[in-house]
């Protein structure tokens, strides 16, 4: 696998704080992958080292093979992306994306040439003459990248591109910067604090948290399999619940929360002790669904939230201190319970994920 970005145990402190601790990743070529987590994580930082407009502290960080130590931000093979797209506004959107080219005396027919395909590639051919105060938010964010991708970056570096936009076309405009990352091949690092946005549009995702890196892995695995408790709650909806570690053999583990016990399954490395557990929202199955499954309790309903294309129930288990969030498709459109039922709950020993500590 040929490597386009290698970050090697690289820190960077401001004064006495500590912005990026000690992170290690590589991104693939020609792929799309993403930096998430919460405000203040340090996402933009390590974007800024990767363009270099900032520099590590220690640590190294190779771009295309090549050690960036010393390499001024303009010769690097990087472009930037940034959330508020600053075009000229005096100029048309054809020559926002030819300035870089101009800067760089790219002869005139070349140029005209790479803008026209960079607009085409951004669905902007038609709006090539208009000026930033003529086009929509989304289309001004389209032209940022036109005129980033007009220069082939090897990497494109992406700093939440499209905070700016409404949910609507933000949604769609994810689907445009996917489409268009596959088709120009273009190695993107994109930074977002939204899970929904990371999981739709990268190969890979790195899930950062107060400096560090507390995983790198594919959207699903991520979600499925977090590695630890802050990403299990950061990425999806989970209850995360306190409980004791009874006792732990091979990948199986015996847990106790007040008056209930239950077995976990597929654990990774828990010892006996405090520890938390994990459950998605929509890993709870209800009434009949929950007498087929291996694991059975009773529950009262406290709350009943209606949500269109799904319902949510809080529901506090009878034999235990643990309320629980549980998720249910509506898609039959079937009757919902009420609050103060008692409803049979149910879960597979494999769906809560176990993590150490208090
Ligand atoms: N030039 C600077 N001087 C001092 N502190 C800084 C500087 N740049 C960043 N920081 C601090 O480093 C931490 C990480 O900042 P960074 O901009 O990388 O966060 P982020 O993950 O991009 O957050 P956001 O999602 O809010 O953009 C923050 O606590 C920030 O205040
Ligand atoms: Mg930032």
């Amino acid at each position: 696998m040929e490597l386009d970005v290698e970050f090697v145990g690289v820190t960077k402190s401001f004064g006495d704080f500590v912005a990026v601790d000690n992170i290690s990743f590589s991104v693939a070529k020609g792929s799309f992958f993403s930096l998430l987590g919460p405000s203040g994580c340090g996402k933009s930082t390590t974007l800024r080292m990767t363009s270099g407009f900032e520099h590590p502290d220690s640590g190294q960080l190779r771009i295309a093979g090549q050690e960036m130590a010393g390499v001024a931000p303009y010769r690097r093979p990087t472009n930037m992306v940034f959330q508020r797209w600053a075009l000229f506004p005096h100029m048309t959107a054809a020559e926002n994306v030819a300035f870089g080219l101009e800067v760089e005396r790219t002869p005139r027919r070349e140029m005209r040439e790479r803008v026209a395909q960079a607009l085409a590639l951004v669905g902007l051919s038609e709006f090539s003459h208009r000026k930033p105060g003529q086009l929509s938010g989304g289309q001004m964010q389209r032209v940022a990248l036109a005129r980033a991708l007009v220069k082939r970056p090897k990497v494109l570096l992406l700093d939440e591109p499209l905070g700016a936009l409404d949910l609507k076309l933000r949604t769609q405009m994810q689907l445009e910067l996917k489409r268009i990352q596959r088709e120009v091949g273009t190695t993107f690092i994109y930074v977002t604090h939204d899970q929904g946005e990371a999981m739709t549009m990268s190969d890979h995702i790195a899930v950062m948290n107060k400096g560090r890196i507390e995983q790198i892995d594919t959207p699903q695995t991520i979600y499925d399999r977090p590695a630890t408790r802050f990403v299990a709650g950061f990425i999806g909806n989970a209850n995360i619940a306190p409980l004791e570690i009874e006792s732990v053999a091979g990948r199986e583990a015996k847990v106790r929360s007040g008056g209930l016990s239950f077995v976990i399954s597929d654990v990774d490395g828990a010892t006996p002790g405090k520890g938390h557990m994990a459950l998605r929202y929509e890993r709870i199955r209800l009434g009949a669904a929950a007498a087929q499954a291996p694991l059975r309790f009773k529950a009262d309903v406290r709350d009943v939230i209606f949500a269109g294309s799904v319902v949510q129930y809080v529901l506090a288990l009878a034999d235990g201190p643990l309320e629980l969030l549980a998720e249910q498709s509506h898609e039959g459109g079937g009757a919902l319970l009420s609050r103060g039922d008692r409803v049979d709950v149910g879960w597979e020993p494999n769906a809560p994920r176990l993590f150490a500590g208090g």
